[in-house]
């Protein structure tokens, strides 16, 4: 009897999921009787009340792993235990439609369901699995914040792509000796700002598990200004914090978001400089999105096609409850339950990375190095 494998794409969207969905496909073309579905927009295609679902094949993955985003398109909000149901009078009310995915899974002759997502869709696979369905989890998030795995793709990707836009930032402000601020994303993980400021050779790095006391940092920029070809590039991540504890951003306004939007602490910062009398023209860049789409690179391709491949080998074995991960050497796998328990976030005491920085100058916002 034929296998039927639903495969969902949830969270933010980042480069190599195409590659994950095609690994899946081709793996499991290679045994009798699997068939592979992409559900669209995470489970939101068997959520609705029309189940929007796709048989994937060979032909229509075809080349897929060199495009960014997923063809099977995804959302970050909702989900099937809080799917948000739009009433007559315009306002939404917040529905578990978990026993429905179910019953559905069971009425369409669902053998499993793969969830490639960031922690969100992690803990979406570990209710499903309590319920009694059989999930594989595939970790994804450009920002590399889940600990169970040394790398999620796409991470790769984006700091690629911030350092190409650093290096173009540093030879304006060399030319124009200003201050450049580069703001990058990581909402509580500092990696994309701290490999990018490291690859791109920042002076300062702001992340959010370093407060950062902006007149350290103002400190450090003048002792940049009194070299002879003063200026100065700083990484911030997007959730930054000062010694306040506080994020920048914008209080979720559409239905089912959960978290704040953040964004505009490289704004924030150029204030503080400017009202600790930093006098020189500072520049603010915000990078966003552009950090999350297009063609993944090679590495990326390589460790979403690994994911893939194992994913399905993952369901064929039985191996449920479980997400693929990366444990260098080993594409390996771990308890769904093991992956939640702590994000992984740099740790500035021990961090080989920190250090790294440090040792080449650059400064984070705290007490070292700010005044050389
Ligand atoms: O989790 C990945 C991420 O890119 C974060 O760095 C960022 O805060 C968030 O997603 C933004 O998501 P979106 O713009 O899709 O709401």
């Amino acid at each position: 009897m034929t296998k039927k494998i639903l495969v969902a794409t949830g969270g933010g969207d980042c480069p190599g999921l195409n590659a994950v969905i095609r690994a899946i496909v081709k793996r499991a073309s290679q045994e009798q009787d699997w068939e592979v579905y992409g559900c669209k927009e995470s489970f939101n295609g068997i959520l609705k009340d029309d189940v929007d679902i796709r048989l994937l094949t060979d032909e229509n993955v075809a080349g897929i792993h060199v495009k960014g985003g997923t063809i099977i398109k995804t959302t970050n909000r909702g989900g099937p235990f809080h799917f948000p149901v739009k009433q007559d009078d315009g306002s939404w009310k917040i529905e578990d439609r978990s026993a429905l995915m179910k019953k559905r899974l069971e009425n369409m002759g669902f053998h499993s369901v793969i969830n490639i997502g960031g922690d969100g869709s992690q803990r979406i696979s570990l209710e499903l699995t309590k319920l009694g369905i059989n999930v594989v989890g595939v970790p994804k998030t450009i920002d590399n914040d889940l600990s169970a795995t040394d790398y999620t793709f796409g991470f790769q990707t984006a700091v690629e792509i911030a350092t190409e836009c650093l290096d173009k930032l540093v030879t304006t402000a060399s030319s124009h000796s200003r201050i450049f601020i580069m703001e990058v994303m990581g909402r509580d993980a500092g990696w994309i700002a701290l490999n990018t400021a490291i690859a791109g050779g920042a002076e300062v790095c702001i992340i959010p598990e370093i407060p950062y006391d902006p007149r350290l940092i103002a400190q450090k920029i003048a002792s940049r200004y009194q070299k002879e070809y003063g200026f100065c590039n700083i990484v911030i991540a997007e959730g930054a914090k000062a010694l306040d504890g506080k994020v920048t951003g914008t209080d979720p306004t559409a239905i089912g978001d959960c978290h704040i939007k953040l964004g505009g602490v490289g704004d924030k910062l150029k204030l503080e400089l400017q009202a600790l009398g930093i006098e020189h023209d500072i520049r603010v860049t915000v990078l966003g999105h552009l950090q999350r789409g297009g063609t993944p690179i090679a590495y990326d391709r390589i460790l979403a096609t690994e994911f893939g491949v194992k994913a399905f080998e993952l369901v064929k074995e039985g191996k449920f409850g479980n997400m693929v991960v990366y444990n260098h050497p080993d594409i390996s796998y771990v308890p769904l339950e093991k992956v939640l328990e702590v994000a992984n976030l740099v740790k500035p005491a021990t961090s080989d990375l920190v250090r790294t920085a440090r040792g080449v100058g650059i400064a984070f916002g705290d007490e070292v190095l700010c005044n050389k």
